[in-house]
């Protein structure tokens, strides 16, 4: 059996699946078993930060792996410290809960959300605002955090205490309050919802309510922090601080990790029993996060501002583009006639990898894409557009 009829054969069919079968990568480019090379502006999702093959991460990792490759959380380690260090002084954070995905990320903050009610008020303060058209992850509590009526399907009993806000619309946000709420959850770029940004006056009023109703503000950043957006936390081109942000996607550079951060406020209230995580913030995980943060330097940070400008600029002439969204390297292109599935396809077949977000294109390059490849890539894509 070939890769694809093994896959089809032995694995759910969870996923719709392109018939490419990476083999190996190199910076922005991957090889399929069949030796054809892509260009690569999707990351695996948000995911490869630093494309294929970096050598210090690289080396970071396979170290580690020859140390010792898991502890479980019962002892202490170098490599999860540090990570933690490093989070707290990139972020301004007080404390982290390491878990292995952006759906664990999440569910972490949310256990924390109703946890920091409870402890202060008592039972009944459990409601979350989501927003309608976000995206929080695969778990049932995630899926029900997930303001999308598609994800509501099938796996019933859903948790309750979830209640969705039409994102940008104040007074819809003021209704939705009442004495059961204790935080907001959101996307400040809804990335699988469209790549839709929510106003900035928008984010303040929030923040401003949270602040007066003692409600707990959770900025899901699994996709936009880590500098996707041209800074290390979307949430500071918003000119607000979240009191619990979750990272996921690019933070572990390519290798599984969800980061929970909470300021001085809630730092505490996930203690001793309350939650938990067998592989979360595992010694490689975390020894390859160390490098992916040092590596956010702020001019890493100013070039993927200016390569998201550079892929802009390309398709804001393009006759096909009706509007291009998103922050830095976080890019959702608005077709006027074509669908964004076949643009998908058509890219891949003059080899260059794009992912769709709706009925939008949605592209998310490696961090760390060189000119070339972000030239090459944008010629493909324009070509395919304009077709
Ligand atoms: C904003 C956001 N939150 C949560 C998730 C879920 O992350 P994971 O698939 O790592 O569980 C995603 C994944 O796309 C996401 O984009």
């Amino acid at each position: 059996m070939n890769t694809i009829e093994q896959t089809n054969a032995y694995i759910m069919p969870t996923y719709g699946r392109s018939t490419v079968v990476i083999d190996h990568g190199s910076g922005a480019s991957y090889v399929d078993e069949d030796g054809k090379s892509y260009i690569d502006f999707g990351s695996g999702i948000g995911t490869n930060s630093l494309g294929c093959s970096n050598a210090i991460w690289e080396d970071a990792v396979c170290e580690q792996v020859r140390k010792v490759q898991h502890t479980s959380n019962l002892y202490y380690h170098k490599p999860q410290a540090e990570l933690a260090e490093k989070l707290a002084a990139m972020t301004g954070y007080s404390k982290v809960f390491f878990g292995n995905s952006g759906a664990e990320a999440n569910e972490c903050a949310i256990k924390l959300a109703r946890k920091y009610s409870y402890d202060k008020y008592g039972k009944g303060r459990h409601t979350i605002i989501t927003l309608v058209n976000s995206f929080h992850g695969r778990t049932l509590a995630t899926l029900s955090a997930t303001g999308q009526e598609v994800f509501h399907n099938y796996f019933f009993p859903f948790v309750e205490g979830f209640r969705y806000a039409k994102a940008n619309d104040i007074a819809d946000l003021h209704a939705k309050i009442d004495d059961t709420v204790c935080a907001f959850m959101i996307e400040y770029v809804q990335g699988e919802g469209g790549v839709m940004a929510l106003d900035k006056a928008y984010v303040e009023e929030i923040r401003k309510v949270c602040d007066e109703n003692d409600l707990l503000l959770i900025a899901d950043e699994v996709q936009t922090g880590v500098g996707r957006t041209g800074t290390f936390l979307a949430g500071e081109q918003f000119g607000i601080r979240a009191d619990v942000t979750t990272l996921a996607k690019g933070l572990g550079g390519g290798l599984p990790i969800g980061a929970c951060l909470a300021n001085e406020k809630c730092a505490e209230v996930l203690n001793a029993g309350t939650h938990g995580s067998t592989f979360g913030g595992n010694p490689v995980v975390c020894a390859g996060a160390v490098k992916v943060l040092e590596m956010m330097t702020p001019e890493l940070l100013t070039s993927v501002r200016e390569k998201g400008d550079y892929l802009r600029k390309r398709l804001q002439v393009s006759d096909e583009v009706q509007a291009v969204s998103g922050m830095g390297l976080m890019i959702g292109i608005a077709l006027k006639t074509k669908k964004a599935a076949e643009v998908r396809q058509a890219c891949q077949e003059r080899g260059l990898i794009v992912l769709t977000a709706k009925n939008r294109v949605r592209l998310l390059p490696p961090l760390v894409i060189s000119d070339e490849e972000l030239k090459a890539g944008a010629d493909i894509l324009c070509s395919v557009l304009e077709g």
